[in-house]
């Protein structure tokens, strides 16, 4: 028998991403570029993925130097960096096994417990003093890592019914995936499109989605994102209670992805954890609701999806489960202790007085009014091109607009065999040199069609993106017209 017929049913179901060919085209595109191949461009703008350093956004100083001290220590004798960084990361290697970066293997699963100790801390800081515990904490070579071993523990690959987990309309896909991969089924809940007041988690589509998975699964999981991706919404703590008294009450283990927690760009808006909100329910809530909530470096200020780090923190998981949840994180070994070390300074950034904290403060706060800049000047741009309609966003790396496509667009996508929004990203990318994804990536109502593009950009990529967009699509819809 070929290894192709013993492929497990669960891998073989994983479809590839509706993007591959998009993703596939950009790079032979870039290719033909450096080789000099004439276009209406010079360089391709990559704003497909949240990653903000691909997207020019520099790397922190304080993060770098201590990075490299810890890799480098022999920097830690030089007059090249300020004293607190050398500090830092001696302190930092005394924890690491044998002094070094490099003895990964001694680490304890969780993580060197000295930075899972101070992750609790700053858990309990954010959480205005609920109790949070090193023992409930794991890090690992990013939050969907954690996510995945969590959702291995939840899925029982042998049930039937299958086990299912309800998931977001919009969602980031890869979760979708792990979920399909490990024999689980998807139960999607819509989000609400609100008219002009952002994406919104509505209690009511919880009801409706659990109610339609009736025949078909045995939900067991509720994973949100907030803030969201790619909706850009952040709940409020009325929202936040009325997710969690239904996970309660159909006793569901509730998945809280907060990695965006950190990119906040309302006026007033502020992240607010699932972990508060549900120590400040109290008793019955606090002390049984299962969740679990993951944070990560890739995302925010720090933007260091290289360093592959994030943790999740366990509550009210009951101990028989959390051993075989250590039994997991332990089977992996640890995460890179380099990723580990930026994890901790991410929680532990320089204070006021320290030498290093003018020029964190001034890249930091540059950073984010950057990002306040960029929300409001693309929404105003893109809200004022014909066919498009962009919902005001709180939180997060993207922006999520609706494309209105002319019938003419959508026939043509469908003689080509794409969906409409894929039609118009090929296209966006062969023509103007601007690589976004489709909102069909992600999931939306039947009929309806987005573009999703990260805004944590520089502001010159900002403005070149939108000269670009702009051009394009006036004379896209002027041609299907
Ligand atoms: C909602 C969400 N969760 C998790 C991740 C990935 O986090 P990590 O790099 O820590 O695995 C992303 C990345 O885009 C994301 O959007």
């Amino acid at each position: 028998m070929s290894v192709l017929q013993q492929i497990s049913p669960n891998v073989r179901n994983t479809k590839p991403s509706e993007c591959t060919v998009l993703l596939r085209r950009s790079s032979q595109i870039k290719e033909e570029l450096r080789r000099g191949v004439r276009r209406a461009y010079e360089k391709v703008i990559d704003v497909y993925w949240g990653d903000s350093h691909q997207t020019g956004v520099k790397p922190l100083s304080f993060v770098r130097q201590v990075l490299a001290a810890c890799v480098y220590p022999e920097l830690i004798n030089s007059d090249k960096l300020p004293v607190d960084v050398k500090q830092r990361a001696q302190s930092l290697l005394r924890e690491c096994a044998r002094g070094s970066v490099g003895k990964g293997s001694c680490t304890a699963a969780a993580g060197v417990p000295e930075i899972v100790h101070r992750i609790s801390e700053f858990i309990m800081k954010r959480d205005g003093g609920a109790p949070s515990y090193p023992e409930n904490i794991y890090i690992s070579p990013g939050s969907q890592w954690s996510l995945m071993n969590i959702l291995k523990v939840l899925v029982n690959s042998e049930a039937s019914p299958r086990t299912g987990v309800l998931t977001p309309v919009p969602c980031y896909p890869v979760t979708n995936l792990s979920i399909t991969a490990l024999g689980a089924v998807v139960v999607p809940y819509y989000l609400s499109e609100g008219q002009g007041q952002g994406w919104q988690l509505q209690v009511h589509e919880l009801h409706q989605a659990l109610e339609s998975a009736k025949e078909t699964c045995n939900p067991t999981a509720l994973y949100v994102i907030n803030p969201g991706n790619p909706s850009g919404h952040i709940q409020r703590r009325k929202s936040i209670q009325e997710v969690i008294q239904f996970a309660s009450e159909k006793r569901l283990f509730l998945l809280a992805d907060e990695v965006y927690q950190d990119c906040i760009h309302g006026e007033k808006s502020e992240f607010v954890s699932y972990k508060r909100v549900l120590a400040e329910m109290g008793p019955p809530f606090s002390d049984t609701v299962e969740l679990a909530s993951f944070h990560s470096v890739s995302k925010g200020i720090m933007g260091e999806c290289g360093l592959r780090s994030g943790y999740v923190e366990l509550v009210n998981v009951d101990p028989a489960v959390m051993k075989h949840i250590h039994i997991l994180f332990s089977k992996d070994g640890c995460a890179p202790v380099l990723g580990q070390i930026a994890l901790d300074l991410m929680m532990n950034p320089p204070q006021p007085g320290d030498p290093s904290h003018p020029l964190y403060h001034m890249e930091t706060q540059h950073i984010r009014t950057t990002w306040v800049h960029n929300v409001k000047r693309v929404c105003e741009v893109i809200n004022s091109l014909p066919g498009f309609c962009c919902q005001p966003t709180e939180g997060g790396s993207f922006l999520l607009p609706r494309l209105y496509l002319p019938p003419k667009a959508i026939q043509k996508a469908q003689e080509v065999g794409m969906q409409p929004d894929m039609f118009y990203c090929v296209k966006l990318l062969e023509e103007a040199g601007v690589l976004v994804s489709p909102g069909c990536e992600y999931g939306q109502k039947p009929g309806t069609h987005y573009i999703r593009f990260c805004i944590t950009t520089p502001e010159d990529i900002r403005e070149e993106f939108l000269k670009r967009l702009t051009s394009f699509h006036v004379q896209f819809m002027k041609d299907f017209s």
